[in-house]
């Protein structure tokens, strides 16, 4: 609580306001060649407000925040959704969690994008408010760039440009694609019954549109494939498909794998749109895994949701029973980084070191950063991953954040 007025003095005081700069500059690699993301994903910030659970999870989150951002130096932080615990939320005060988040990085320097997750839409809390928010932060370069109400909010890109200006021809390097594939509760609405509306929790067709569209401008435009990664909250059908279908392998995909069946888009739904519990799983990622499979440059697709999954799959083959044959795109899961949400995982951070050099072999290097200072799962993207052997991943649990860490 004491932390809560804290930052709110913090945040008041224009001194630190004025000493942010109006406007980040485009990204680039740095002049090592190098560029690096920190992905935060499932802080759960504001879970039950009036209790001591809750409070002090927030607290606790941001001592990973700051022990991860201690020992790595990203270029960009990704805040990869569920920043905040909607189902909580006061309406009076329900996206104030945004500055709790994001003063660890605004303190760095540090600029960051975001997909919102099923949690961050609630009957007290809405996505365009979060955007909002994150927007009276000039380090914030979260957009919107689909409207409508199917298409949910982070739906955008972000170009990375080459470290050398010599070399900057307008090209990127890279791009940044962020999918917003919602879910949660449509913000202040009732149905007939008084009962919460449900969002659907799937990228919606509009906005696969809008990404093959964008994507074909952008190669007409630099008359090149540019090589990408995908953030979006929710996994897709394909994860489960890998997981169930295949078998995740301790040491050729290493990581935990404790979420046995993983929760994906669709999920909970009929295929008709109906969603009152009788069906399992709808179908409705099919277009957004056919759209990810047929653009090329893809390199890796870098989820949420699944607190006990931190594992990356190559999809590469036509899994039984799917009608979507995978291409090589890596499949990933993060850490768990907040201490709100459910399990009690070791909480950490998945970083992706992109180089300059090996971006265009299509291969970037990730590995986990742990609150205890510890990594994991370090491995390679490139082209024999999913044959070549690692060691296993040891699934630690996080006891509490006060404590020693002596893991690791
Ligand atoms: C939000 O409002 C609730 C209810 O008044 C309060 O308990 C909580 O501390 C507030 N949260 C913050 C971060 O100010
Ligand atoms: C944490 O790890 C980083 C990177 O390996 C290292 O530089 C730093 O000294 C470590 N910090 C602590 C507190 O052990
Ligand atoms: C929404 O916020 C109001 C005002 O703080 C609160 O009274 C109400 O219980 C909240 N509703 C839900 C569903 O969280
Ligand atoms: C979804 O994954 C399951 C395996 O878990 C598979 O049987 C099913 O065919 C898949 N459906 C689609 C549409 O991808
Ligand atoms: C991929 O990376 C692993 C780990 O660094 C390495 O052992 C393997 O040889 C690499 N494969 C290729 C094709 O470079």
């Amino acid at each position: 609580m004491l932390q809560a007025l804290a930052l709110t003095a913090l945040f008041a005081a224009p001194s630190l306001q004025s000493a942010i700069p109006k406007k980040f500059s485009p990204l680039k690699f740095a002049k090592d060649g190098t560029f690096q993301i920190a992905v935060l994903e499932d802080l759960h910030f504001g879970e039950n407000a009036w209790d001591t659970w809750g409070p002090e999870q927030d607290v606790n989150s941001v001592t990973v925040i700051n022990r991860i951002l201690n020992a790595e130096s990203p270029d960009l932080v990704v805040l990869n959704g569920d920043l905040i615990t909607g189902d909580n939320a006061f309406l009076q005060n329900a996206t104030v969690y945004i500055d709790e988040i994001v003063a660890p990085l605004v303190e760095r320097g540090l600029t960051w994008a975001s997909t919102y997750g099923n949690h961050d839409s609630a009957y007290n809390l809405s996505r365009e408010a979060i955007l909002e928010h994150e927007h009276q932060w000039p380090n914030s370069r979260t957009e919107k760039m689909v409207s409508g109400r199917d298409a949910g909010v982070t739906n955008y890109y972000l170009p990375v440009y080459a470290s050398d200006d010599r070399k900057f021809d307008g090209a990127p390097e890279m791009l940044l694609w962020f999918f917003d594939s919602r879910g949660g509760y449509y913000y202040q609405e009732l149905d007939s019954n008084g009962d919460e509306v449900a969002q659907p929790n799937w990228v919606d067709e509009s906005v696969v549109n809008w990404f093959t569209k964008t994507n074909k401008e952008l190669v007409n435009k630099y008359k090149k494939i540019i090589p990408s990664l995908v953030f979006v909250h929710i996994p897709t059908n394909a994860s489960l498909a890998a997981q169930t279908e295949i078998g995740i392998n301790a040491h050729k995909e290493p990581g935990i794998n404790d979420d046995y069946t993983l929760a994906q888009q669709g999920e909970g739904w009929c295929a008709d749109g109906n969603d009152d519990g009788s069906c399992s799983y709808g179908g409705q990622d099919v277009p957004f895994m056919k759209a990810l499979i047929e653009t090329e440059g893809i390199i890796g697709v870098f989820s949420g949701h699944d607190h006990g999954d931190t594992w990356c799959y190559k999809w590469d083959t036509l899994i039984e029973g799917m009608s979507v044959k995978g291409n090589g795109i890596n499949l990933c899961f993060g850490q768990h980084s907040g201490y709100g949400g459910y399990g009690t995982w070791i909480r950490g951070s998945r970083q992706i070191l992109v180089t300059e050099s090996k971006l265009k072999e299509k291969v970037v290097d990730t590995w986990i950063r742990l609150e205890s200072n510890g990594t994991t799962g370090a491995v390679s993207l490139n082209a024999t991953y999913g044959e070549d052997f690692y060691p296993a991943t040891v699934d630690l649990l996080s006891s509490c954040p006060t404590c020693e860490y002596t893991l690791a």
